[in-house]
This record gives structure tokens, sequence and C-alpha cells, in this order.
């Protein structure tokens, strides 16, 4: 029953096709413990949005410089998801980073997903295009994508799912970006949802 599953919000600031991966899996049964509730974006005219539009999904748009502060944003946040029993955030190309008070408020139940096999290519920095421009740079012959959990630490949590993804002679960081969502990002980020959607529905048994 849907009122039983357990209620998702995805944040978001870009393209969102790990969001369209996340709706795609719910409307195919990959996602069935969780539902996705609400899409927050901090930029306003974010494709993510659209595409939560198209899906029928309610979404926000909170920034940090409109709200006035990182504070001022993390505590109108956690009003929005309280407000609707969130219980699961997905950051889903979400380029701002939590404070620590927001990541503790909300431990185990954040997760991200990384383009780079963590603790390759990770942290402060490593994010977009220059995570793969740091593999192809280092010469790894094998890279991949992380989904985690998110704590005050970026890109520190623990290990949810990974996946790796060879790397082709003629690589750019941009054929390794595409390969590397297609691959990995949009099928672990999916599955990580599941999992830990249907871990959340046990604890409450
Ligand atoms: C992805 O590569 C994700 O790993 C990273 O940002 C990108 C977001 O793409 N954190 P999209 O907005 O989901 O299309």
């Amino acid at each position: 029953m849907k009122q039983n599953k357990v209620k998702i919000a995805v944040l978001v600031s870009g393209g969102g096709t790990n969001l369209q991966a996340l709706i795609d899996a719910e409307h195919s049964g990959i996602i069935k413990s969780g539902t996705i509730s609400l899409v927050v974006s901090n930029v306003k005219d974010a494709y993510a949005l659209t595409r939560a539009e198209n899906a029928g999904i309610e979404s926000l748009t909170l920034s940090k410089k409109s709200l006035g502060s990182q504070d001022a944003f993390e505590d109108k946040l956690i009003e929005e998801l309280d407000r609707r029993g969130i219980e699961l955030i997905i950051l889903a190309g979400f380029m701002s980073i939590l404070s620590e008070k927001f990541t503790r408020r909300f431990a185990d139940r954040i997760i991200n997903v990384h383009p780079s096999l963590i603790p390759s290519f990770c942290g402060k920095g490593f994010y977009g295009l220059r995570v793969h421009e740091a593999a192809l740079e280092y010469g790894v012959k094998v890279t991949g994508a992380t989904v985690h959990f998110v704590n005050e630490i970026p890109d520190g949590g623990k290990i949810i799912m990974q996946k790796a993804v060879k790397i082709l002679e003629n690589d750019t960081p941009e054929t390794l970006q595409k390969r590397v969502m297609k691959i990995a990002e949009w099928k672990i980020l999916p599955l990580s949802a599941e999992k830990i959607s249907a871990q959340i529905l046990a604890k409450r048994a």
C-alpha cells in the first residue's frame, strides 16, 4: 500500500538524469518499498524540476541565496521534509554541501551518488567532470560509481553499493562521464534507494 511506503525526497541541482532513473525505477517496480514524494532543487531553472513535474511529483526550489544563509536554507528544508514525513533523502546531482547539523539530524537517512569508486577521486573539489578528468589524468583502468551514506565528511560516509566501469583507450572526460552514468549511476542509485527503503520499512515493523 502506497501510504506504508517510505517517503523519499530527492535533492537536485541540474539535469536530473539520476532523478529520472529513480522515477523510472519506481514506475517499473525496482523501487517498491519507497515512493518519491518530493523533489527539492537549489537551482530555480534546473531541468530536474521539469522531470518532477512530468512525473506528477511535488517540487520546491529553496536556495541559500534567497533564504540568506546556509542555516536558514537548512532550517527551511528540514521544515519542508518534516511536514511531509520524509524518511529518506537522496542527493542526485545536488551540488551543495550540507552542514554537520543537517547530516546528523538525518543520520543514515541521506544517500548520495558519486561518479567514482570511493575512496578514489572523491572529497572536496571532486565533482562533475573534474572527477573523470582526474581519473583519466591518473591513468586508472577502471573507475565507476559509488552510492554512500552522507555524513559530515564530503563523500566520507559508509558505502552502500559500487559498480565498476572500464576505461577505454579513447575516453575523454565527457565520454567517460556518460558511460559511468549509464552503466553505473543510473543502476546502483535506484537499487540502493530500494535497499535502504526496505531496511527502513523493516525497522518500522
Ligand atoms: C552525476 O554525475 C552525479 O554523480 C553527480 O552529478 C551528476 C548529476 O547528474 N553528483 P544529473 O543531474 O543526475 O543528470
